[in-house]
């Protein structure tokens, strides 16, 4: 009979993906990016490569205000941007109500232009038109930089009525319902566009834009000639910004040889069954919740000594940003391991059990860290470029104590020693990327105007 920790181990030896098998992932991942960008097999892609429109980058010679609009996860932003020889940011920042969340898609749109309208007010600007930049990070079909359809909700979103329509068109049209402000949708961006834009302000090698925050999404520089589902007029531009949405990724099934029993019932408790595959194994939304499906595993096998409280048993209640609280802690230390433990009802937190928490979380964070390198990997092989940098934000990424680390490590394990890279923190890119384009687009439109 196996002992208690060799029965722990078995189940979280599901959690270790070695090399060849995140080279096989890679493969994969390649193999959908293929068939996203081709016009004949793009319906059979889960991996969609979304053409975003974006062809202008900032080049520092941007000026003006805008307004940028950041929708995306259980936090919405309404910022004002000014941008001179420096770039002056403002604005508020809303907690989504879950009845916005879950309710019709008409009272979110009316929520955020009542955000809008507030912040209009308090900067003295109400009358004006300014132009706007909308980031909405969701998977959408773009039609032009001011046209987008979503496909389906994530991340725990499930407005009606929003899914097959235009977003841009259902924010205007709740800008007509208010009646009192005026705006210029210029530029509708993902935030992995938003992420990329604002780090290849600062670095020209930035050509990835990464978040693995509540989601898990990235975005990159493609020739425009490789990407074949483009609306006609595009054909003089050299690149364009594609949105993987690799967070679909696995929604064929293609990653069931390595998903876990945990992963599977996270999908079927969720309100996308069998979407997002590859985001429900990465991402904030789920990774506390991945952690605490392996303690109950543990608790009902009677693997650890002390039963837990009945407090784990309920769903969400294990937070994710625990686990990044719990990895803090160092070699043989507890101390903020100690403190989850009291939130979650421990009376007594021996170390044994603060070691088994410890290990479980780092476990499914590597894990996740492993599977965001092989697709970065991916990137970077496809890519073929000398030297890469990635704009990266997001919670998990942000506030984790080695992902940047372990991420740093692997990628280099699976990428060609060729192709150099660089990881790059953003600065809030998904909110003050959608103005950087606007921005960025306005300039060339201005500059075009001039030579004619
Ligand atoms: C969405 C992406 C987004 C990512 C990160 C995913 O759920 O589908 O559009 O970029 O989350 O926010």
């Amino acid at each position: 009979m196996a002992s208690e920790l060799e029965q722990m181990d078995a189940i979280l030896d599901k959690f270790v993906l070695d090399d060849d098998t995140l080279f096989k992932v890679s493969s994969l991942l390649l193999q959908q990016m293929e068939r996203g960008l081709s016009a004949e097999h793009n319906s059979i892609a889960t991996v969609k490569m979304f053409p975003t429109y974006v062809t202008s980058f900032p080049n520092g010679k941007e000026t003006g205000r805008f307004l940028a609009l950041d929708l995306g996860g259980s936090n919405f932003r309404v910022l004002t941007i000014e941008m001179q020889t420096d770039v002056k940011i403002a604005g508020n920042i809303y907690s989504i109500p879950e009845e916005i969340m879950k309710g019709p898609g008409n009272k979110l749109f009316d929520f955020i232009v009542n955000c809008l309208e507030k912040l209009l007010l308090d900067v003295d600007q109400i009358k004006d038109t300014l132009p706007l930049g909308f980031t909405f990070s969701f998977p959408c079909v773009q039609h032009s930089l001011t046209s987008a359809t979503l496909v389906f909700w994530t991340k725990g979103f499930e407005c009606s009525g929003v899914e097959g329509r235009d977003v841009v068109q259902l924010l205007n049209d709740a800008i007509q319902r208010s009646g009192k402000i005026s705006v210029e949708v210029i530029a509708f961006v993902n935030d992995t566009t938003g992420t990329l834009t604002t780090c290849a302000y600062k670095d020209e090698n930035c050509k990835v834009g990464l978040i693995v925050g509540t989601g898990c999404n990235a975005c990159y520089v493609e020739d425009t000639k490789n990407i074949h589902t483009l609306q006609p007029g595009y054909e003089d531009r050299e690149k364009m910004i594609v949105n993987t949405e690799w967070g679909a990724f696995g929604d064929d099934g293609c990653l069931d040889f390595l998903r876990t029993k945990f992963d599977k019932e996270i999908d079927k408790e969720s309100c996308n069954k069998g979407k997002q595959v590859f985001e429900k194994m990465i991402s904030g939304m789920y990774m506390g919740e991945i952690v605490r499906k392996v303690l109950v595993e543990f608790d009902e096998k009677g693997l650890i000594p002390q039963r837990l409280p009945n407090r784990i048993r309920e769903q969400g209640s294990f937070k994710s940003k625990y686990v990044s609280h719990i990895e803090e802690d160092g070699e043989g230390l507890y101390p903020k391991t100690k403190s989850v433990l009291w939130k979650l009802g421990f009376i007594e937190t021996p170390e044994e059990e603060c070691e088994i928490l410890k290990r479980v979380c780092r476990r499914v964070s590597t894990r996740a860290a492993h599977l965001v390198s092989a697709a970065v990997a991916t990137l970077l092989n496809k890519m073929q470029r000398p030297e890469t940098t990635i704009g990266v934000d997001g919670s998990v990424y942000r506030y984790h104590p080695f992902f940047k680390q372990i991420m740093e490590e692997k990628i280099a394990d699976l990428t060609d020693p060729k192709y150099k890279f660089k990881l790059m923190l953003s600065e809030d890119g998904s909110g003050r990327g959608a103005a950087f384009v606007a921005a960025a687009a306005v300039r060339e439109k201005r500059e075009k105007d001039r030579k004619l």
